[in-house]
């Protein structure tokens, strides 16, 4: 049986979008995804996922649940099995237990404990009402209503050094459990029992899925002999690293913003919801944790830190940002002015002016960096070339590659630096970072339903089978010679199933799909060529005439050396099988733009899952435990199909 530590664990990682993901193309629409549901045959999408609720749903054949019940319906696995496959897919260690009578124990032992909290919870809140209602009046003062006061389930402890003891005591909870808690302490040596929170405001601290887990206590009036907050201690119930201060209530909204504001405070959040602004949370005071990363990740790939504009509060501010970078996190930063947090600024300005000023203040936290540093570096070539250098290791824990080199590109513009020096910076601290990144196991938990999984695709990029990437060349040829020709194209508009005539540049709708695919590209000149793709068609440099022209000018030069044979026959590049694959009279490749620019981005992405399916064979080669067999067999299976609709979509016929 597996622990219900790492139950909790896998559940609270398992995206539903990122599971139901891995074997259904989801698009996003609004607030949800849709896809085709893969449980019975439909050509238009019925098949609905909500990162927000946590469910998938479809309305043609009525199927739903959550991420596990996901994947027990698909891989036709049991309740077991299917958490152990997410384990696998999200690298977590199953820690095993038997079911035996201590283990029943231990569950009733937990749920003992929530209870506590709950009673406590409830007990607090009506002490804020009893006379004299100091604690009542303290929020108040501080600008709360009821029905936020009601929301946050804020409460008050009385100075009374027994008030909760004995109320726990009259409903017959063991005194045991409330002191493993904190809320009631000993005096050394078996002594006296006393509560722990007296004289504050309490702040409930809740779970994602609402479950109180902790609590923190403020102090009324400023003293020297007692802390600020008094917290809940870490317990068999409160991981302060996993937890997020307002987060359950505010996972929706989240959502429905698609960013997630991250304050320092418990008033922070409470006062930003007073100004209507719900999609908030607070790490409490110190830097974000991982595990605090992707609880937010699985709402929202957008956050915006609050932070106070003192010395102190940017350097927290830039500290907490790499993390959050490396976690695929756009990261933006709004500075308060000094001396003030969220709270005391809302009631200093009001909500209108706070909506405002968080919506124009906010910036891009690698631009901020960059201007920091750059202006600190002054004039000093040195000085300025180790400052590059900072901005650029930021830049290079960004998991997307399109991301990473718009990044350094817009702030290359931004800063006045030379983007080729930016670029070859970024990519040389890449290369880096990869290599200095510890090898992670592949195959297994490699997705299925993306041409390359965005965590995998680093590691396999020394891959031992060493050819010199076909596809990837015929594609970036294609980039060069025609990104700025124009495709149309129909696709379903995200509204109604109805398509959508398209109109886009190869550029834009190459770069588009591939970044959708989280597609990283193996051949060692792509980034570079990429990144002088992406400045050239971006800003359609009038000096130079056509892309070629511009990366002869601005390439190095064993990149140079690189593209001329490769874009030398495309003066008579007329392919004799094309008349047959088309169905059109072709006179030269251009002719056929949009068809040929949907087959090389197909036969990139079926060469990618032949990698991918060659990669979990070889492992079904060495000896494996059970779960990695069912898991490898699964995944091929889900690849063969990837391939499968690669090869239909090959087939197809588009009519310019
Ligand atoms: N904190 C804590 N213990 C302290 C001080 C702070 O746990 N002694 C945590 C609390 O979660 C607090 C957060 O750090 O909300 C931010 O601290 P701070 O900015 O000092 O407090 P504020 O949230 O601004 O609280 P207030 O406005 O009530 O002073
Ligand atoms: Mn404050």
């Amino acid at each position: 049986m597996i622990a219900r530590e790492t139950r909790d664990q896998i559940k609270a990682l398992a995206r539903v979008e990122e599971v139901v993901g891995d074997f259904v193309r989801l698009k996003r629409s609004g607030p949800r995804f849709l896809g085709l549901c893969p449980f019975h045959d439909e050509r238009t999408p019925s098949f609905v996922v909500s990162p927000a609720l946590g469910i998938y749903k479809c309305f043609g054949c009525g199927k739903a649940g959550d991420a596990v019940g996901f994947v027990m319906e698909h891989e036709k696995l049991g309740y077991e099995d299917a958490l152990r496959w997410l384990a696998r897919k999200y690298q977590v260690d199953i820690r095993e237990e038997a079911a035996t009578p201590e283990l029943q124990a231990e569950e009733s032992r937990r749920e003992s404990l929530y209870l506590i909290h709950e009673f406590a919870a409830r007990h607090f809140r009506a002490l804020l009402h009893e006379e004299p209602a100091v604690g009542l009046a303290y929020l108040k003062e501080r600008g709360l209503s009821d029905s936020v006061i009601e929301k946050f389930q804020l409460g008050f402890a009385p100075p009374d050094r027994y008030r909760l003891r004995e109320a726990l005591r009259q409903a017959g909870y063991r005194e045991d459990l409330a002191l493993h808690l904190g809320l009631l302490k000993q005096k050394e040596g078996g002594g006296e029992v006393y509560d722990a929170f007296r004289d504050r405001v309490i702040f409930p601290i809740h779970s994602l899925t609402g479950r109180i887990v902790g609590f923190g206590g403020r102090i009324l009036r400023p003293s020297d002999n007692a802390p600020k907050y008094l917290n809940s201690p870490e317990n068999d119930i409160y991981s302060k690293s996993r937890t997020l201060y307002g987060l359950h209530l505010a996972r929706r909204a989240i959502v429905r913003q698609d960013n997630c504001y991250l304050a320092e405070g418990y008033m922070d959040v409470i006062a930003l919801h007073e100004a209507g602004v719900e999609n908030v949370v607070a790490s409490s005071g110190t830097s974000l944790t991982e595990e605090q990363i992707k609880l937010i990740r699985r709402f929202t790939h957008k956050v915006t830190l609050l932070y106070d504009g003192d010395k102190a509060g940017i350097l927290a501010a830039l500290r907490g940002a790499d993390l959050m970078l490396e976690q695929g996190l756009q990261v933006r930063l709004v500075l308060f002015p000094e001396g003030e947090d969220p709270d005391s600024y809302a009631r200093k300005i009001g909500p209108a002016a706070l909506m405002r000023f968080l919506e124009s203040e906010a910036r891009d936290i690698v631009g901020f960096k960059a201007a920091l540093l750059l202006e600190q570096a002054g004039p000093d070539p040195l000085r300025r070339a180790e400052a590059l250098r900072k901005i650029v290791e930021s830049i290079a824990l960004i998991p997307d590659g399109f991301a990473r080199n718009e990044l350094a590109l817009n702030m290359a513009r931004l800063t006045g630096l030379n983007e080729n020096l930016v670029i070859q910076e970024l990519n040389r601290a890449r290369r880096h970072y990869v290599e200095k990144k510890l090898p992670r196991p592949q195959g297994p938990e490699a997705s299925a339903g993306t041409a390359a999984p965005p965590d995998a695709s680093e590691s396999t990029t020394a891959p031992a089978e060493a050819h010199d990437y076909p596809e990837e060349k015929a594609l970036l040829r294609w980039l060069i010679l025609y990104g700025s020709l124009t495709m149309r194209y129909l696709a379903p508009s995200s509204e109604e199933n109805i398509p959508i005539r398209h109109q886009t540049t190869v550029w834009a709708f190459v770069r588009q799909q591939l970044s959708e695919d989280h597609y990283t590209f193996l051949c060692p000149q792509a980034d570079t060529v990429l990144a002088l793709l992406e400045s050239y068609y971006q800003e359609a440099l009038p000096v130079h005439e056509t892309a070629f022209d511009y990366l002869m000018h601005e390439a190095p030069e064993d990149v140079r050396r690189w593209i001329i044979p490769l874009c030398a026959d495309a003066e008579e590049k007329v392919s004799p099988g094309w008349q047959n694959r088309f169905g059109v009279d072709v006179t030269h490749e251009k002719d056929v733009v949009s068809s040929n620019t949907l087959h090389l981005l197909n036969a990139l992405r079926e060469e990618r899952v032949r990698h991918y399916l060659r990669q979990s064979r070889e492992q079904l080669r060495k000896p494996l435990d059970q779960d990695t067999l069912y898991l490898t067999l699964g995944q091929i299976q889900a690849w063969e199909q990837t391939k499968k609709e690669i090869a239909e979509a090959l087939g197809r016929v588009v009519l310019e």
